[in-house]
């Protein structure tokens, strides 16, 4: 076990630290990685927060661990580490002075700073940490998207931070990366020659990477209908993917060197304005339908308002301009209300050069590497292999099954936990660097732009589909078609 920390949750008793923070910190206290003596300091609004504080976390805990997890005489040992305290954030005076008092009964431990608050107040909220001398080498703040609404909001944002606080001490939060699978995706193309001589433009086809979710706006309309798609999952979650499936090896495993080769990807990026944003992306927007038998609200209706442009849908055809992926169309789509909840990277590769089998031996499918992040995590690996029931020299695509769900029962997998406890071990290799933002929202915010200069409306799809018909078009028109969650074409 490691040494005792502190972890201050600035917005304790927001939407993030119940469903999110809460249950990783508990789960932490499960695998023993909470070490005794270490406290959540949860900050609260007002007294009345304060006092229901403990048992909103019993209900949290009840309501988003998964079934099993939770045990009432765990939770009642954990809720010994949680020290609800109010706080007026943007207000100097005693409050501050009594967080002060209370950190610093313990002043050589690490202390995590999780900003789960608007953007707007990191500033005043870093301020404070700094005039009550609470940053020092040992702590850290963690930050979350929405990091900025575009290139000049995200620089102001790192700005503010980055006058309180060191790069170094910075851990911006993307949780995909904490996603077991996503690590498995760069020991997979890292520690495997027969990956590493084959993930290149000479062997891959094209690249599919996509994130479908069956939810609607879950009560953030207001953050979401500002946002989008784009916005919310493309510019941070898909480009995130996008680069660890194409950036090269890192020298070491180390933040440095990872973040390194992730810039470069995102420098390599082509472009798009104007016409090219028309000929390679497609928005959409989601109407009623129906998810498993039951008729869901469309985004209208779920909004409460007669009219909105915002997508929640996007897909797009990307290319990444350097020797190793010259040509090859990267696919990114992501979609709320779709048909299915699914976060897969599909690699395609490319068809055998020459035909050795003449005669009716059944279609020769290309190779095909899945990796699938949820809902379950699996690798699968599709190759073409005779069939056995037949004499006949006949081929049929068969499988080779990877499924990690299977094989660690036990294992829950909590990326929050994962980079909670990173970021107290000052781990910071799974966390973005201010660069990759600049870099990532450089690339994006033309598309945003040309998108408003076109004034187009998103394409309607229905709720539970794969999205609207122009995405599955963008792909026919090179020759293809979206794998969907494994539905066989
Ligand atoms: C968040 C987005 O970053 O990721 C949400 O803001 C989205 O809109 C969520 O629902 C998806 O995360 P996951 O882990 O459930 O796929």
């Amino acid at each position: 076990m490691s040494e005792p920390f502190d972890i201050v949750i600035f917005g304790g008793a927001g939407d993030l630290a119940y469903r999110k923070i809460i249950p990783a910190l508990y789960r932490s206290y499960c695998e023993d990685k909470l070490p005794a003596s270490s406290r959540v300091i949860a900050c609260c609004r007002n007294e009345d927060e304060q006092l229901s504080y403990l048992s909103h976390v019993d209900e949290a805990l009840q309501e988003h661990l998964a079934e099993g997890e939770y045990h009432s005489d765990h939770a009642m040992i954990f809720a010994e580490h949680v020290h609800p305290v109010v706080l007026d954030i943007a207000e100097s005076g005693e409050r501050w002075q009594s967080m002060a008092d209370l950190l610093n009964t313990y002043s050589q431990r690490v202390r995590v700073y999780y900003l789960a608050i608007p953007p707007a107040i990191f500033g005043v909220c870093c301020q404070h940490l700094s005039q009550y001398n609470l940053v020092d080498e040992h702590s850290r703040v963690v930050v979350e998207k929405p990091l900025g609404y575009n290139a000049a909001t995200a620089n102001a944002i790192n700005e503010e931070i980055a006058r309180y606080f060191d790069e170094s001490a910075i851990y911006r939060i993307d949780h995909y990366l904490g996603k077991e699978t996503v690590q498995n995706l760069m020991a997979l193309r890292f520690t495997n020659v027969i990956f590493e001589q084959l993930w290149d433009a000479k062997s891959i086809d094209h690249v599919q990477i996509s994130i479908s979710e069956t939810v609607g706006l879950e009560g953030r309309a207001g953050f979401y209908n500002e946002a989008g798609a784009l916005r919310d999952m493309v510019q941070n979650h898909l480009l995130q993917l996008l680069c660890l499936v194409a950036m090269e090896s890192p020298h070491k495993m180390n933040a440095s060197s990872i973040r390194a080769e992730k810039v470069k990807v995102l420098e390599s990026l082509r472009p798009m304005s104007g016409e090219e944003v028309k000929r390679h992306t497609v928005r959409g927007q989601y109407v009623a339908g129906n998810h498993k038998g039951k008729l869901v609200p469309g985004y209208l209706e779920e909004l409460d308002q007669a009219h909105s442009s915002t997508e929640t849908f996007v897909a797009l055809r990307a290319y990444i301009d350097n020797w190793r992926w010259a040509r090859v169309p990267f696919y990114l789509r992501t979609g709320k209300r779709m048909k299915h909840r699914c976060a897969e990277i599909v690699i395609q590769y490319k068809e055998v050069s020459h035909r050795v089998y003449g005669g009716d031996t059944g279609a020769l499918a290309p190779n095909r590497l899945v990796i699938r992040l949820q809902p379950e995590e699996s690798i699968q690996l599709t190759l073409m292999a005779k069939d056995l029931d037949t004499l006949d020299m006949r081929l049929q695509p068969a499988n080779l099954n990877l499924n990690f769900s299977d094989t660690y029962k036990h294992f829950k997998s909590d990326a929050y936990k994962r980079l909670i406890l990173d970021a107290v071990s000052a781990n910071s290799s799974l966390f973005i660097h201010r660069d990759e933002v600049a870099h990532a929202w450089a690339w994006i915010d033309p598309i945003i732009d040309a998108w408003q200069n076109a004034a187009q409306e998103p394409h309607l799809y229905r709720a539970g589909t794969w999205g609207p018909v122009e995405s599955d078009e963008l792909l026919a028109e090179d020759g293809f078609t979206w794998f969907n969650a494994g539905e066989q074409r």
